[in-house]
């Protein structure tokens, strides 16, 4: 290794802990029932549930969301980017598959508690199920 390939080696390893640790500092423990459970309901169990199980993917319950769609698992713990749950709320809405099908993309705090969730393990507390707002007897609670 020549001097030049060192120092931008030792470079780049600096600027990648710099990175980890602004993911770190901004990824607090995201709760399930207070962040992430509000925004799918209110933005994916439209189309997600027993009654339109679009593509495959019902996101009532933590067992049928881990099975996931059409192909297979859509949340892999630990890995936002290979979760197509959190891969089509990027997507551009040229893309038939961007989520939700609206043509607003979801807000990006939204974005990132979905990411933090995934990155953080994906924890779905055992026995919550998500309730689509038009099966919700009172619509405000
Ligand atoms: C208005 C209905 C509707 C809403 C709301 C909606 N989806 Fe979808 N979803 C669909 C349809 C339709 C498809 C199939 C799209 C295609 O491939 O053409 C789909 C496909 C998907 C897929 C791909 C599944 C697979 O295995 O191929 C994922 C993941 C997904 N949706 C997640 C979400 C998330 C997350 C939200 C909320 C942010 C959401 N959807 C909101 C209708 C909806």
């Amino acid at each position: 290794m020549n001097r030049y390939t060192c120092l931008s080696l030792a470079a780049s390893l600096l600027l990648s802990a710099c990175v980890v640790d602004l993911a770190v500092l901004k990824n607090q423990r995201v709760d399930f029932v207070r962040q992430v459970k509000p925004i799918l309901e209110g933005s994916c169990l439209e189309c997600h549930q027993h009654q339109y199980v679009f593509a495959g993917l019902n996101l009532e319950t933590k067992e049928l969301a881990m099975k996931g769609g059409r192909r297979g698992p859509v949340i892999v713990p630990g890995s936002p980017h290979q979760s197509l749950l959190y891969k089509v709320l990027l997507l551009g809405h040229d893309s038939p598959v961007a989520m939700p099908p609206t043509p607003e993309r979801l807000d990006r705090d939204y974005e990132q508690i979905i990411h933090d969730w995934i990155q953080q393990g994906a924890k779905w507390p055992d026995g919550v199920r998500l309730t689509a707002p038009q099966n919700r007897k009172n619509p405000k609670a």
